[in-house]
């Protein structure tokens, strides 16, 4: 049986691949307004964490989608998933596994990940160039940056990505206290939708402490309205502000995870077991930005 790593070329249309789809980390997310059709304009710093779902797709007269991983019984298997959505839009068939290791509806853009993971795997296999621009948009406002994979500052309701200075080396310590937040009701939740974006020009960051401190300054403006709804959140962010070396802490898109930027991979780690034995009820994974 060939394997993608041993007998098969990816420039020409392979019979399998595979695609990491990382987690996507909002380090600050601002919310500057609101469109005439309800979404609400963002201003964003999106960064990708070494964590995420594997997807596995290989050739096949169909479309159909098989569920593992740790988180697999959580994902909707019917027409409203996204990898069977992208799919559909690329107007693909194959037979694709997805890999669930980020918990679903917790504010790292699992499902948006998975999606464009899809769409990159199967413009591999096929050589297709779909979907266009806002059928993507349409599949989930945080599709455009993760179909773009590399850090960028978001804007619009997340269709206007610009490059960012380059980042320093950093890690991340998530921690999902098993809290599913509807994003929706999250927005709705908002006391203000006009809050002042992020600076025009972002500074270079020499290092994680600069890049933190600068944060510092920036906001999720998510976190006041999600811990509204969900007190519990407030626990892992006290949690995370414990941890020695901890350069910020903050809620990631509408929640419910948090994360603590680090600047090495060790303090993230030690933070990431000392948690995980504290709190078993809580999901916990470390792991470094990706530039
Ligand atoms: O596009 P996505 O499915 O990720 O968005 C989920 C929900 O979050 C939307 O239906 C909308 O209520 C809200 N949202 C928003 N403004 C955005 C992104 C999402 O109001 N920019």
């Amino acid at each position: 049986m060939p394997t993608p790593e041993t007998e098969v070329s990816p420039e020409i249309a392979p019979e399998f691949a595979a695609e990491f789809a990382p987690a996507k980390i909002n380090l600050a997310l601002h919310v500057t307004g609101r469109r005439a059709n309800g979404y609400h304009m963002l201003d964003s710093l999106v960064v990708f964490c070494g964590i995420g779902d594997r997807l596995r797709a290989e050739k096949a007269p169909g479309l159909s989608l098989r569920l593992t991983g740790p988180f697999a019984d959580q994902v909707p298997e019917g027409a409203d998933n996204l990898v069977l959505r992208a799919a559909r839009a690329t107007a693909q068939t194959a037979a694709i596994t997805l890999e669930k290791h980020l918990p679903p509806a917790s504010g790292i853009g699992g499902g948006s990940a998975d999606a464009a993971a899809t769409i990159r795997l199967l413009r591999r296999m096929t050589g297709a160039t779909g979907p266009d621009a806002d059928t993507i948009l349409a599949l989930g406002a945080d599709l455009p940056v993760c179909l773009a994979g590399r850090p960028a500052r978001m804007r619009g309701i997340g269709e206007r990505l610009d490059p960012v200075p380059p980042l320093p080396p950093a890690h991340l310590l998530l921690v999902n206290p098993r809290i599913t937040l509807p994003t929706p009701a999250v927005f709705r939740a908002l006391a203000r939708r006009d809050n002042p974006p992020m600076p025009a020009t972002l500074p270079d960051w020499p290092d994680a402490a600069a890049l933190a401190r600068w944060l510092t300054a920036q906001r999720n403006d998510l976190e006041a309205p999600a811990l509204a709804i969900a007190p519990g959140i407030g626990a892992v962010l006290d949690r995370l502000s414990a941890c020695p070396d901890a350069l910020l802490v903050r809620m990631s898109g509408s929640g419910a995870t948090c994360f603590a930027l680090f600047g090495q991979p060790a303090p993230a780690q030690a933070a990431a077991q000392a948690i995980g034995a504290e709190h078993r009820d809580w999901w916990v994974a470390a792991g470094p930005v990706l530039r």
